[in-house]
């Protein structure tokens, strides 16, 4: 049920992170990945999967981009198999309110955190439904519930990714093609560093949200990115078969309380 062998897997954002980690567990269990970030970092991953045996190939482009998109797509699709995707990739805003949240920032964060997984979602649908069916997993966040952990464009970002989530299982959900979000409180990753170069702007810890999230709104722990990676390949998985448009909590119980 855990064997991916036959399927190959795109996983945006794996250059580093979640991402990274997804990509590596999906390649011990036979998947083809496709390792697909803005960052060269991708071809670190490749090396680091081939090196062990495994398959992948990098994909290094703005994946808020249609050319990109259909590039790293049709490079999927070429492996000639069955097709998962993972739209992991993320960027943070700068935990301002909208009142003070900059044009540029709002776009960037819609445009990589909802309207890349859109464009990637538009582009797989049509190879899952000829295939018989697929799974999606969408990273989500704890700004998908709840409107305390970051600013206004993440968070209207990832409330937006669980709706596409929703809908996406909804429609399709027929045709054997499942959709599910994660949704992951603190993880120790680059997202700050990561995000500061794509939005060419600082995040400074010390402002506003940031300054209290998460663990001053009561967060129990942060998470290891493999944790995350462990759920994210539970849910392309043939053992989660009837698991579709969940919105799925990780976070050591923080959204519990
Ligand atoms: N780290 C956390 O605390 C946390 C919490 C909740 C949700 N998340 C979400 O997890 C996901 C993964 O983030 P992470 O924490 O592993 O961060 P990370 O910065 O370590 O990894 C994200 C990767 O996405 C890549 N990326 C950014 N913009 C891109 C673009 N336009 N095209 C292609 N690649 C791009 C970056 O280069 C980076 O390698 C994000 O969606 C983030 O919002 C993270």
């Amino acid at each position: 049920m855990n064997d991916f062998t036959g399927q190959t897997i795109i996983v945006t954002g794996a250059g580093s992170g979640i991402g990274r980690a997804t990509a590596l567990q999906l390649a011990e269990r036979g998947a083809h990945v496709i390792v697909a970030d803005i960052s060269e970092t991708a071809h670190g991953v490749v090396e680091e999967i081939t090196g062990a045996g495994g398959q992948a190939t990098a994909a290094v482009g703005d994946i808020s981009e249609q050319g990109v998109v259909d590039k790293l797509v049709d490079a999927a699709v070429a492996t000639g198999h069955r097709l998962g995707l993972v739209n992991n990739a993320g960027i943070m805003d700068k935990f301002d309110g909208a009142a003070e949240t900059e044009d540029a920032v709002w776009e960037r964060c819609l445009r990589i955190n909802l309207t890349a997984p859109f464009l990637l979602t538009r582009a797989v649908l049509p190879h899952m439904r000829a295939a018989g069916g697929g799974a999606i997993v969408n990273t989500g966040s704890a700004a998908s519930l709840r409107g305390a952990a970051a600013g206004a464009a993440y968070t209207a970002s990832k409330h937006g990714l669980a709706g596409l989530t929703r809908n996406t299982a909804y429609t399709y959900g027929r045709e054997n093609i499942r959709c599910n979000l994660i949704a992951p409180g603190g993880v120790e990753t680059n997202i700050m560093t990561t995000s500061a170069a794509v939005n060419e702007g600082e995040i400074d810890p010390s402002h506003g949200l940031a300054a209290i999230t998460p663990i001053h709104q009561g967060a129990i722990r942060n998470a290891r990115p493999e944790e995350l990676a462990a759920t994210i390949v539970f849910l392309l998985s043939d053992a989660a078969s009837n698991v579709n448009g969940a919105i799925l909590p990780v976070d050591a119980g923080w959204s519990a309380g």
